[in-house]
């Protein structure tokens, strides 16, 4: 068994570092409060090659491995969980789903320039009534001959109007159930495609969340991924490498919180000593070190896995669990270290704690993970 990280991690992991120091820590407080979207930041991942940091260089990818993506997104989300999500949604999502399951024609026309950042994607999955319950699809995508007709609303949509390519999640005949669904590539200027209202949310502000409405959107063939009724497969593979990227987003903002919650308390004096001389402040400190270390262990098995070709289904849920639990728990133990300086916007500590919340509901929220992780070992 091997702990030690590559030469390569390593250097993808400071770059990484450097990268959410100088370019994304300044103005990410303005960000949040503004609800200001980090398209500068975006711009400059894909200038990096970190917006398809897996995808193969023969697609414009980097062609890295899964521990090196689960390292730069740790990093990243340490200082800004709104830049990191747009990157886990463009690398796991839309250039993973496009890469393994779509055409040749697919992968030339929309993944390559999605790889290289010159274009942002959005996945589209979630619906007023199915966020958990994702084959209760009410968005409807007829069959015309040569192109189908695209008819529902998506909510809670990462990207939301940023992307220009959204992979949408379908139903095409309710008669055949999850086998009854497909994945499609629709363009932003396709007609009849409506980005609707920006979500006004309690964390990760900067991430531009939409409604998306497709009204008549007549999608060519050629954008269905895969064989016909293979959507709802599609959704739940993709989902699951999905996990790994965010149980390291959650990584990221716990081990962000920690790191100045600790340096906070080297600083910090009360009754005549620093406050990390207190042993209930060593505890708590204590105690964040040893969760984030565990959830840097699942998450790093789990993008093994990933790596080595072994399945990652349930070692992604439970990466993703444990490391949003420890983001919610650590992020409030920061705040309180920092007492009075923890609530107010200047010590960062606040969006870390809103932020991590986040991480226990989106791409499967914890009970969700929960039942996979119970199917596995139950079957
Ligand atoms: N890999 C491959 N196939 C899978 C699979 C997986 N991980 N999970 C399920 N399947 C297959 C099953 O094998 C089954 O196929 P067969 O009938 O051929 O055997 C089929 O899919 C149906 O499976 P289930 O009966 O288990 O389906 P279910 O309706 O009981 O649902 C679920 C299972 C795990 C609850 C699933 O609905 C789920 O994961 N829900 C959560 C969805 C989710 O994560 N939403 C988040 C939205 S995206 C997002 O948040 C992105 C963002 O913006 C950041």
């Amino acid at each position: 068994m091997e702990f030690k990280l590559t030469e390569e991690q390593i250097a993808v992991r400071d770059a990484a570092r450097d990268f959410a120091q100088n370019v994304c820590k300044p103005g990410v407080i303005e960000r949040d409060t503004n609800q200001t979207v980090p398209l500068e930041q975006l711009k400059q991942l894909g200038e990096l090659g970190f917006m398809g940091m897996m995808v193969d260089p023969k697609y414009g990818g980097s062609g890295m491995d899964t521990i090196s993506y689960a390292l730069a997104m740790e990093e990243i989300s340490k200082i800004d969980a709104s830049v990191s999500v747009a990157m886990s949604v463009n690398n796991s999502l839309v250039c993973w789903g496009l890469e393994t399951f779509g055409s040749e024609e697919q992968k030339q026309k929309f993944l390559v320039p999605l790889a290289k950042g010159e274009k942002v994607g959005a996945f589209c999955l979630s619906e007023p009534e199915a966020g958990s319950d994702a084959t209760s699809q009410r968005t409807t995508a007829e069959d015309k001959g040569d192109y189908y007709l695209l008819n529902g609303t998506k909510n809670w949509i990462t990207n939301g109007s940023t992307a220009s390519t959204y992979l949408v999640i379908a139903q095409t005949d309710p008669e055949k159930g999850h086998r009854g669904i497909n994945a499609f590539i629709v363009e932003k200027d396709m007609e009849g495609f409506v980005v609707g209202a920006k979500e006004d949310k309690l964390g990760i502000r900067g991430s531009d969340t939409h409604t998306l409405m497709f009204n008549d959107v007549k999608v060519p063939k050629e954008n269905r991924i895969g064989e016909d009724g293979f959507g709802f497969k599609f959704a739940m593979k993709t989902l699951a490498g999905g996990r790994i990227g965010i149980a390291s987003q959650a990584l990221g903002i716990a081990a962000g919180a920690y790191e100045l919650a600790l340096a906070y308390s080297k600083e910090r004096e009360a009754f005549g000593k620093t406050i990390s001389n207190h042993q209930a402040i060593q505890f708590k400190l204590s105690k964040m070190a040893l969760e984030i270390e565990a959830a840097r262990l699942l998450v790093h098995k789990s993008a093994w896995h990933k790596d080595q070709g072994m399945d990652y289904n349930t070692s992604g849920a439970m990466a993703k669990l444990y490391a949003s639990q420890v983001a919610m728990d650590t992020t409030v133990e920061a705040v309180q270290v920092h007492g009075g300086y923890g609530f107010v916007k200047e010590y960062h500590v606040e969006r870390l704690m809103r932020d991590a919340k986040i991480t226990q509901i989106y791409e499967g929220t914890s009970e969700i993970q929960n039942i996979v992780i119970a199917r596995s070992i139950l079957k």
